[in-house]
């Protein structure tokens, strides 16, 4: 079972992550001429669809993407419950596979990125479902160098799951993470990165072949931790490129 499938009911329980998700949303209609778009909508890592459901009001059918099948269930139930628009909810890893709903003119995330191992990869099979033109738009925590968001309250939001050492790893330096090793020789997966810093999301999101692309601080934070500690957001918008021809060309329409 996916360690989030046990926190997919309770997940929206939690203000704070309501409220998250609205200032996501408008950091994001901030950066993207989203306003009224009608756009198709991808929400990457969408967890019970909490910005989509923020984002609704100006797009079109909406596709949720998560590894978690609880997180896209309820996702489906509550997005749905959201907008009369058409919602899809696959629960698959987009590196593998590509959901029937492809193309996009938007893909989004909030707060996902960080748990996703191959943040490279993520990104190339975000921009190969994009249609040219498309819009990239990911919401994440700044880097965290010591690694205290995930400890803090990691009973309640982020339970620790453990793997061996020597599973397969990034360049830590180059994406910022932070391991944490226990007295019984395993480390922590329950994140995989402790944020991003700005520099490394403008790096990893070119490297994918996005363009115009641009990380700003989000202008708002995550509070967590006792006493609450603010933990800031960075948000990176990106395009891919106008010019760009698609593998799998699926009526395409402008973004505008
Ligand atoms: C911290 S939660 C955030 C959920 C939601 N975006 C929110 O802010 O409420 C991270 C989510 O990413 C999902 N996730 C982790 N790795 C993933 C992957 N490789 N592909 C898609 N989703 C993934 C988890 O199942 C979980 O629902």
């Amino acid at each position: 079972m996916n360690r989030f499938d046990g926190l997919a009911a309770t997940w929206d329980d939690d203000p704070a992550k309501v409220a998250g998700a609205e200032r996501a949303a408008a950091s994001l209609r901030d950066a993207i001429p989203l306003v009224g778009s009608g756009w198709a909508a991808l929400e990457l890592g969408s967890g019970t669809g909490l910005l989509s459901r923020a984002l609704a009001a100006d797009l079109g059918a909406i596709t949720l993407v998560d590894t978690s099948e609880q997180m896209t269930i309820i996702g489906a139930e509550r997005v749905s419950a959201a907008t009369e628009e058409h919602v899809t909810a696959c629960c698959l890893d987009l590196t593998v596979e590509t959901p029937p709903t492809a193309p996009y003119e938007i893909a989004y995330s909030m707060l996902a990125l960080h748990h996703m191992e191959d943040v490279a990869a993520v990104l190339m099979a975000v921009h190969e479902v994009l249609v040219p033109g498309g819009w990239v738009g990911i919401l994440d925590l700044d880097h965290d160098p010591d690694g205290s968001f995930h400890r803090a309250g990691a009973g309640e939001h982020h339970p620790h799951e453990h793997r061996p050492q020597g599973h397969e790893r990034l360049d830590h330096e180059h994406l910022g993470q932070h391991e944490h090793a226990d007295q019984h020789g395993t480390e922590s997966v329950d994140h995989v990165h402790d944020g991003f810093s700005p520099a490394t999301l403008t790096t990893l999101l070119r490297s994918a072949g996005f363009v115009d692309v641009e990380v700003a601080m989000a202008g708002f934070a995550v509070e967590k931790g006792e006493p609450p500690r603010a933990y800031p957001v960075v948000r990176a918008v990106g395009r891919r490129a106008p010019s760009d021809t698609m593998t799998d060309a699926v009526s395409p329409t402008d973004p505008g």
